[in-house]
């Protein structure tokens, strides 16, 4: 790391968290994944030294978790040292994970380190179905496998199911799964469409009829398993009259640092024009938290235009996802279209209105494969 800055003017609360993206390598191939298009290669990652100095910083800063993703984190072989280093600052340790590089010995040299708290993700229920959207055969077996290491470690749990229109129907067995797992929260979150999702959506978006179905069944089953299971559910934008509060609001909760080492307000930031993200091993996590023109440009109210500006939720969504109102409209400034309120709301429901009978196939995540495959072949449902 070169040499930090001195911080500079305190101008808002410390962040949550820090969601380290340690690596885009990965053995799954998710068309939804939230990676950018342009996916990093191993020889550009941050190194050890690098990661533990994004952490100390962090902790200095006043973060109290951090979440370690990727792609697949456990595809870093230093994870257990990061895992270590974060206990010793303080920090809650979350690893974010397929589960499939998951054995006796990675799980239990993540206790030995200090790990809090495991995320497991699933694609599906159904294994053929679950190993067709993870491009990998045989996946869906290692997840359950590593479902059943991490309950028998005594680890807190959580399972993630990413709902899309091929999976829809399936979400009442995915909760069943979950409980028969002692899983203590759920999250059957459907696709955010930005990355890759966003590349797939003609494939992915489920109907309005299919999103009222999981949410009938997240509610019924939010009211059986009261006290026991928590169930956080995630809906897709399209059929919203509000949008939600991306992140928690840009720069507000949540740093996001790249394999690389660029530190943005969300994962999807890269993709906004005109925007130049600082390098945590050239600048401080504090300047750029308090500093930095890239999170200060849509932190807080100031920003926005109307109807946010003398809207009554201003200060609940946040005015939605900027890279949401960028994707749909070429503004990143502009109301997010997801709300019916804004004047581009049309081409939210447009896109909604035009979801294909047939779901195109899936444009895997893979180093290339956006530009490759401008015309996927069609495949039935
Ligand atoms: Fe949110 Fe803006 Fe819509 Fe109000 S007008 S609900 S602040 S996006
Ligand atoms: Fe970037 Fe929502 S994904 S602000």
């Amino acid at each position: 790391m070169n040499a930090i800055e001195p911080t500079p003017r305190r101008a808002a609360e410390p962040p949550l968290g820090l969601i380290l993206e340690l690596t885009h390598r990965c053995p799954l191939q998710c068309p939804y994944c939230s990676n950018p298009l342009e996916l990093a290669r191993a020889s550009a990652e941050l190194d050890t030294a690098s990661w533990c100095a994004v952490m100390e910083q962090g902790a200095a800063l006043g973060a109290l978790q951090v979440h370690f993703t990727g792609g697949e984190p456990m595809a870093r072989k230093d994870l257990p040292a990061l895992v270590r280093r974060a206990a010793e600052l303080g920090l809650y340790s979350n690893l974010i994970t397929s589960g499939v590089l998951l054995d006796p010995g990675s799980i239990a040299g993540l206790i030995a380190a200090g790990i809090d708290h495991i995320q497991l993700s699933f694609q599906d229920i159904d294994g053929a179905a679950g190993d067709d959207v993870a491009g990998l055969s045989g996946a869906h077996a290692r997840k359950l496998q590593a479902a059943e290491l991490i309950k028998s470690s005594g680890l807190p749990l959580t399972l993630n199911f990413v709902i899309q229109r091929r999976n829809a129907e399936r979400v009442p067995r995915m909760l069943a799964l979950a409980e028969e797992l002692g899983a203590g929260r759920v999250e059957i979150a459907h696709v955010q469409y930005y990355g890759w999702g966003l590349r797939n959506r003609a494939a992915l978006l489920p109907s309005r009829e299919q999103l009222d179905f999981t949410t009938e069944v997240v509610e019924a089953a939010r009211a059986r398993l009261k006290g026991r299971m928590v169930i956080d559910y995630v809906v897709p934008d399209y059929y919203a009259r509000r949008p939600k509060a991306c992140m928690g609001g840009w720069a507000r909760r949540e740093m996001v640092i790249t394999p690389t080492g660029k530190a943005m307000p969300c994962h999807a930031a890269d993709s906004l024009p005109g925007f130049a993200f600082a390098s945590v091993t050239e600048v401080s996590l504090a300047e750029i938290w308090h500093a930095d023109p890239a999170f200060l440009r849509f932190r807080g109210t100031a920003w926005m235009p109307e109807p946010c500006q003398s809207c009554d939720r201003r200060e609940i969504d946040w005015g939605g996802c900027r890279c949401q109102a960028f994707a749909m409209t070429g503004d990143p400034e502009r109301t997010d279209p997801a709300c019916a309120l804004s004047p581009d709301h049309a081409l939210m429901q447009a896109v909604a209105f035009e979801r294909p009978e047939i779901a195109p196939a899936y444009v895997y995540r893979r180093i290339g494969a956006a530009e490759a495959a401008e015309a996927p072949v069609e495949a039935a449902d």
